[in-house]
């Protein structure tokens, strides 16, 4: 059994959490908390399983470190932290642990990302023999393994659109849905997720690995933005009132452009409401969906609706995240040490889990 932590246990360490003790190569051994609150209850409460798993969630990252974990999945927050998520992973990664995370966003594309952030991960890596995979859902395989894996059906393909169509009103992070992404915020509000140059930051990764994986020279990263208020003030489930006249509703693009087109297109649409936009793409039902759309001869699109935690899409597109990370932890710890990316690891039937109970 592979030995493995997990630090943090919010919307993906709570996924992580189920999913390590789902996996049947996979032994739950440790749980990093930060919350002071959350210290000594058990990993089976804390990501609510229906079970204690008998892991004592700890603050002690020390003492953690030191048991040698073989795997860790980052699960702490790296939007808002990136520089101490960044020293926490090199930290895990000097203890000799293989570590998966979707926090980091410079290395979704790690042959691209930039060299302060590269080398003390690969200085890591040298000194304590772990690896390092970063990626999640989007950013992470609905545009790259899904988007790549569909486009193998076409005869001619001539654009590659992968789209995140939801309604944020389920995300539990008010905070990014207020401030970063600007929902109900006045419209000449500057959301710093939807500044000039950030959807590229974020999402450039995934439009490289595309190319390269589909042997094409990019001429260059361009983004779309288009922001459209709300008409009337409406009333979400978990997050209160949005105003009329306020943000309601997000749509980008971040293209990348191949001889002069945008070909490769990932595709943004996010919503506080059903109300507002209703001329954008939206889920088939439900409130959010992750989709591939190949322009060709034949057109082919794919759409995926994940659900988790009591019918909840983005509770079910982060758990995505998490299987594919989770799911590579095996793959690496038979693979040698490195820094990998969604090209190298291949996205893997669920062996071994098909009807398998909690022993
Ligand atoms: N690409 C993707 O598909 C994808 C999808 C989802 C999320 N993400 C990324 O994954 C990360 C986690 O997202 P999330 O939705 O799980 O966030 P979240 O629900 O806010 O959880 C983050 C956790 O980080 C820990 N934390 C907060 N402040 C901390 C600090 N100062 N020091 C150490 N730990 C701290 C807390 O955990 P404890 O108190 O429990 O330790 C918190 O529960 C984010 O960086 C997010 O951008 C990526």
């Amino acid at each position: 059994m592979i030995s493995t932590a997990v630090w943090g246990t919010g919307n993906v360490g709570r996924a992580a959490i189920r999913a390590v003790e789902a996996h049947p190569a996979l032994e739950l051994t440790s749980v990093l908390v930060h919350n002071p609150g959350k210290v000594g209850r058990d990993a089976g409460e804390l990501s609510g399983l229906d079970y204690r798993v008998g892991v004592a969630a700890s603050d002690d990252i020390e003492a953690v470190l030191a048991t040698k974990p073989r795997a860790l999945v980052y699960a702490a927050s790296g939007d808002i932290r990136p520089d101490d998520a960044l020293a926490d992973i090199v930290r895990a990664l000097r203890a000799g642990a293989i570590v998966v995370t979707p926090a980091l966003y410079a290395l979704y594309d790690p042959r691209n990302a930039p060299t302060e952030i590269r080398d003390p991960v690969l200085a890591a890596i040298a000194e304590g023999g772990g690896s390092l995979f970063v990626s999640g859902v989007d950013p992470g395989w609905g545009n790259d393994v899904l988007p790549l894996l569909i486009s193998g059906l076409g005869s001619t393909v001539d654009v590659l659109r992968c789209q995140e169509i939801f309604d944020y009103s389920t995300y539990d992070q008010p905070d990014s849905v207020r401030y970063l992404v600007g929902m109900g915020q006045p419209m000449d509000y500057q959301p710093p997720m939807l500044a000039p140059t950030v959807p590229t930051m974020v999402w450039g990764g995934q439009i490289r690995l595309m190319a390269r994986a589909l042997g094409v020279e990019l001429d260059e990263i361009r983004e779309t933005l288009d922001r459209r208020p709300l008409d009337a003030t409406v009333t979400t489930r978990s997050m209160g009132e949005f105003a009329a006249g306020t943000q309601g509703a997000v749509r980008f693009e971040v293209q990348g452009i191949v001889a002069g087109e945008p070909r490769i297109i990932v595709e943004h649409v996010t919503r506080i409401h059903p109300s507002c936009a209703p001329d954008w793409p939206a889920p088939a039902d439900g409130d959010g969906a992750h989709r591939v759309i190949v322009e060709g001869s034949p057109r082919i699109e794919v759409t995926v609706e994940a659900t988790d935690e009591d019918g909840n899409r983005a509770a079910g597109g982060n758990a995505t995240a998490v299987g594919r990370l989770v799911s590579a932890i095996d793959w690496l710890a038979d693979a040698e040490p490195g820094l990998y990316d969604a090209l190298d690891i291949p996205l893997r039937p669920a062996v071994g889990k098909l009807g398998r109970k909690h022993p």
